[in-house]
């Protein structure tokens, strides 16, 4: 009798554990095996992965999410962040950066929303300066502050000014955007999903 039970125990535990494989993840890699990009989709450009590899160092997925919701799931649409995502546009992503925190805005479209790469680079050297009221961290070590000088001759050292308000920015000094920020920034306008999507199937 005794050895009946612990056998049959001992079956249980094997089912759940297969269950639980089956359902988590043998069936969801059929599923998304076959997941190709959307034919609007386009593979990140050098830049851009440098600038997606800055995202994920400097935390940004924490506060922002990269999925947009279909109605009925929240209020996504009605906030104009653009079409539910499919999983035909996360393709290139790697590790994918989906988020689960919504501190700020979501940034699946945000290419499309705020075109201006001066408006990121504004906001990301001091968010208040383009977002009064913001609670979104600056990230001051992407720039360089240098001596005030007409724009002309830091664009000649192949230097980019950022147009910071006076009012943000050290007295008598410019702010310079490093390689980092602009990689960033690059990053941040390829995130445009806008293209048109056939119903799929899933
Ligand atoms: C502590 C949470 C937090 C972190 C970390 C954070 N953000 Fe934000 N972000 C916000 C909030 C809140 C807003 C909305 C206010 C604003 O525009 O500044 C925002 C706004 C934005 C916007 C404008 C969105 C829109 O729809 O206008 C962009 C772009 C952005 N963040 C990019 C980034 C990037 C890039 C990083 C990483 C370098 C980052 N954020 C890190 C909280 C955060």
């Amino acid at each position: 009798m005794m050895f009946i039970r612990a056998y049959v125990f001992f079956l249980g535990v094997l089912a759940t554990l297969f269950l639980g494989w089956a359902a988590l993840t043998f069936i969801p890699g059929i599923q998304i095996k076959e997941v190709k990009p959307l034919p609007g989709l386009k593979p990140y450009t050098e830049q851009e992965l440098r600038g997606r590899a800055i995202y994920i160092r400097e935390g940004c997925v924490y506060c922002h999410s990269q999925q947009t919701r279909p109605d009925g799931f929240g209020v996504d649409q009605r906030r104009g962040w653009g079409r539910p995502s499919v999983p035909g546009d996360y393709v290139y992503d790697r590790p994918h950066l989906l988020g689960t925190m919504r501190t700020g805005p979501d940034l699946f479209n945000i290419g499309a929303r705020q075109p201006s790469e001066d408006w990121h680079l504004i906001h990301l050297y001091n968010p208040r300066a383009t977002s009064p009221g913001s609670i979104m961290p600056p990230y001051p070590w992407l720039f360089e502050e240098a001596e005030e000088a007409p724009e002309e001759f830091y664009r000649m050292q192949g230097k980019r000014v950022v147009p910071v308000p006076e009012q943000f920015r050290p007295e008598g000094k410019v702010v310079i955007a490093t390689q980092e920020a602009l990689d960033l920034v690059a990053y941040l306008l390829s995130l445009n999903h806008t293209y048109p999507v056939k119903a799929e199937k899933r």
